[in-house]
């Protein structure tokens, strides 16, 4: 993370904060170009260079700078962010469900495969890629087998993995962790972890062949190739 000198931080001491604009003494190591540093003491605060000129912005609510954060305005969420020794006000400011104007959070069900972020306090629903569930120890969506207390796997996937598959089957190749495909999509397998199913994705130009449970470049698995 970049510092400013410390002999720009004694002489913004005095000065206001947000977006406020500084005059005089401290200047903006690059002339060009947007460049943000670290306060060195607060972890709400940040020093922005904008073209050789210095201003001093605060985070929004719930969030913290790390100098890698893109969340708004060069700040990042507040639990992915080391603050060292810079300290951090975390007091909240809530509306309409939202703990903190900017934030990710669960939408109040168990095993949801929605979730709720938060921007300047309103809520915008956002769902996870199909076959995940929202799993508020990463603040993102995670395999429902990772949360068994709250989810049903099978439910979730609509698969139930069976208990042995036929010897010499293309899913028995992969055991322990058999795979199976998707009916009607050519995108997806399903692959089976501790006997639960987990609906994974082939990627970018690519879709299953069932003859080897393999994900293969569209062009040579003829009966998916037009289904890009
Ligand atoms: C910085 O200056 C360049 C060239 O004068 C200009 O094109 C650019 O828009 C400026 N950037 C900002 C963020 O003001």
């Amino acid at each position: 993370m970049r510092t400013l000198a410390a002999v720009l931080v004694l002489s913004l001491a005095a000065v206001a904060h947000g977006g406020v604009l500084l005059q005089g003494g401290p200047s903006c190591p690059e002339q060009h170009g947007v460049q943000a540093y670290a306060h060195p003491e607060s972890c709400n605060l940040f020093f922005l260079c904008t073209n050789g000129t210095l201003t001093v912005e605060t985070c929004e609510n719930g969030l913290l700078f790390d100098g890698k954060g893109a969340v708004h305005n060069h700040c990042n969420y507040n639990w992915a962010v080391d603050c060292g020794h810079r300290k951090a006000d975390l007091t909240p400011i809530s509306s309409h469900g939202c703990e903190y104007q900017f934030g990710i959070y669960p939408d109040g069900h168990e095993c949801s495969t929605h979730y709720i972020k938060c921007a300047y306090g309103e809520p915008i629903p956002h769902q996870c890629e199909p076959g995940l569930v929202y799993d508020e120890r990463i603040h993102g969506c995670n395999w429902p087998d990772l949360l068994l207390e709250k989810c049903n796997p099978e439910a979730v996937v609509g698969f139930k993995c069976p208990t042995k598959v036929p010897a010499h089957s293309p899913a028995a190749r992969f055991w322990p962790y058999p795979r199976f495909p998707v009916p009607g999509d050519c995108h997806r397998l399903i692959t089976c972890v501790n006997g639960h199913p987990r609906l994974v994705s082939c990627g970018e130009g690519k879709v299953l062949d069932e003859s080897t449970l393999t994900c293969e470049e569209a062009e040579y698995v003829p009966h998916c190739a037009n289904r890009v």
